[in-house]
């Protein structure tokens, strides 16, 4: 466990090493409520931003050598390269043969429909981990704890927001994700 943190203590610049940490450790409190396996939850979550701090340029030579293809959204929008090449970095470079969570963290910034617990508690925490604060945290930090579909939807609304405000394009699996939880939301 602890040489993955001096893995990405290497990787990443101080404010990103800490966010890493505070959202492993929040991925373990929400693993625990909610069932997830605990050890992948807290591995997921020190590595899910491991590739933050490296060049566009370079994520996107290091996935071309991996012959992994991105979609026109995803190129567009750079901020959408680190969870793609994050998670190929820890399956290739760190050996960990773990579909859970490579999807943990290939999924944590678009979200997706279809998402394993896993996947939610990662994505949930990197939005309520203890280093974050903006507007309407509190909001979002009291639904984590009530249901994680409750505050994936708070997630999913808030980023949906900031990406159309900023017309950056909206990635298809962001709204197949949002419409899933609607969905589901309105049989109950
Ligand atoms: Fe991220
Ligand atoms: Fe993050």
């Amino acid at each position: 466990m602890d040489k993955y943190i001096e893995i990405i203590k290497q990787r990443l610049n101080p404010y990103r090493f800490t966010h890493s940490v505070c959202v492993a450790e929040c991925a373990v409190k929400l693993a625990e409520i909610y069932g997830a396996d605990v050890k992948k939850a807290y591995v997921a979550g020190v590595l899910h931003d491991i590739m933050k701090n490296t060049p566009d340029e370079e994520q996107l030579d290091y996935l071309k050598d991996l012959d992994v293809s991105l979609n026109k959204t995803e190129l567009s929008n750079p901020k959408l390269y680190h969870a793609i090449s994050g998670a190929h970095y820890i399956k290739n470079e760190l050996k960990i043969d773990d579909k859970e969570i490579f999807d943990a963290i290939r999924f944590h910034t678009t979200g997706r429909a279809k998402m394993s617990l896993l996947e939610k508690v990662i994505y949930v925490a990197d939005f309520v981990s203890d280093d974050r604060s903006y507007n309407g945290i509190d909001e979002i930090r009291a639904a984590a704890y009530r249901s994680l579909e409750e505050a994936m939807m708070i997630g999913l609304e808030f980023s949906i927001q900031e990406i159309t405000q900023k017309k950056q394009t909206l990635h298809p699996d962001s709204v197949d994700a949002y419409n899933e939880l609607i969905l589901e939301a309105n049989y109950e």
